[in-house]
């Protein structure tokens, strides 16, 4: 059951990336005259940055975004070598439209001083940009729906480090099969569209405070991104 849930996601990713999720989902017009290979070249970090947030505010009927008060795109540092991806917003994050400021944000916030980061140092976004409601996870055609967006928010920031948070970002990402227990912990170099990432995958705060056990784990993960940002800066 699991496999051919996941195998649909996959399905349906793929699909999206073929038809341009952007021109079904977006409201803005096509303009033919437009080169699309220049689509991505021009304009400063900042400016791309702003026109993927303001695509993402046109999406058209997505029951997220009609029952989520702001859009959630990111916090941090734009130039960062480490971009965070966790599932969706909550109400705290809904609220602010900031990512992981509530009680999962705060304990993101400790697990990133273990490390001598600050998240003012880092890059940190999500799959889905609008809270799901009551806190429910993204369904698979939410993911897909909103991963074309995410490959671009990926591809602009361009980092050298990717942290997925949690099975969702997991599955968004890698489309893994495998679970996030056994999927955590392990380096893995993989091209994201024009961007070319380590990634690592590792559990989420919401999980280690429902499952405070497993921080030991966590806290592995957390080392071998400590030494692998000192690799990187040599
Ligand atoms: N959980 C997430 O996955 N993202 C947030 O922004 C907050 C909580």
């Amino acid at each position: 059951m699991k496999r051919k849930l996941n195998q649909k996601l996959l399905n349906l990713i793929e699909y999206y990336h073929l038809i341009n999720a952007e021109i079904l989902f977006g409201n803005s017009t096509i303009n033919r005259n437009i080169k699309k290979d220049n689509q991505h070249i021009y304009g400063t970090k900042k400016q791309k940055l702003e026109k993927l947030k303001q695509k993402i505010k046109y999406i058209k009927n997505c029951e997220l975004k009609e029952n989520a008060k702001n859009i959630v795109f990111s916090d941090g540092n734009i130039n960062s070598k480490i971009m965070i991806i966790g599932e969706g917003p909550g109400a705290q994050e809904d609220l602010e439209g900031i990512p992981f400021v509530g009680r999962a944000g705060k304990l993101l916030d400790k697990m990133l001083q273990a490390i001598n980061l600050d998240r003012k140092k880092v890059y940190i976004s999500n799959v889905v940009n609008y809270r799901p409601p009551s806190n429910r996870k993204p369904t698979d055609e939410e993911i897909a729906r909103y991963f074309p967006y995410l490959l671009n928010h990926i591809e602009i920031i361009s980092p050298k480090i990717l942290l997925l948070l949690g099975s969702t970002a997991l599955k968004a990402v890698i489309g893994d099969e495998q679970t996030i227990s056994n999927a955590r912990g392990k380096w893995l170099k993989k091209d994201i569209g024009t961007a070319s990432p380590w990634i690592i995958a590792s559990f989420h705060p919401a999980f280690l405070m429902r499952q405070p056990e497993q921080k030991k784990l966590s806290w592995i993960d957390l080392k071998m991104i400590r030494d692998k940002i000192k690799l990187i800066n040599k």
